[in-house]
């Protein structure tokens, strides 16, 4: 059976912003675009960002911590972010 929990009010969160909420041990992002909400996990699925930190631009949720791009609506990939790739690597003698 399906349950509802108040997260907060609608005038919390303004229009093209995030927030942070903490419920029922859940750490939520709730999005208002122009007027619809959405939620998502806080915890970015790339690392340990956090999306109610990053940037919305339009419909895209961009994580602070290496740039991954979320879609905000589908929640689909747009940016995997900096990746960091080895060069080169040496042994070291301890
Ligand atoms: S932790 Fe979010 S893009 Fe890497």
């Amino acid at each position: 059976m399906p349950s509802k929990i108040e997260l907060c009010n609608a005038s919390d969160v303004e229009a093209g912003a995030v927030l942070k909420v903490e419920k029922a041990d859940l750490t939520l992002a709730v999005f208002n675009l122009d007027g619809e909400f959405f939620v998502t996990d806080d915890h970015c699925t790339h690392g340990p960002g956090s999306l109610s930190e990053g940037f919305v631009e339009g419909d895209v949720i961009e994580c602070n911590f290496h740039g991954g791009q979320f879609n905000i609506r589908t929640g689909v990939v747009v940016h995997r972010g900096v990746t960091v790739t080895t060069v080169a690597r040496r042994h070291c003698r301890a």
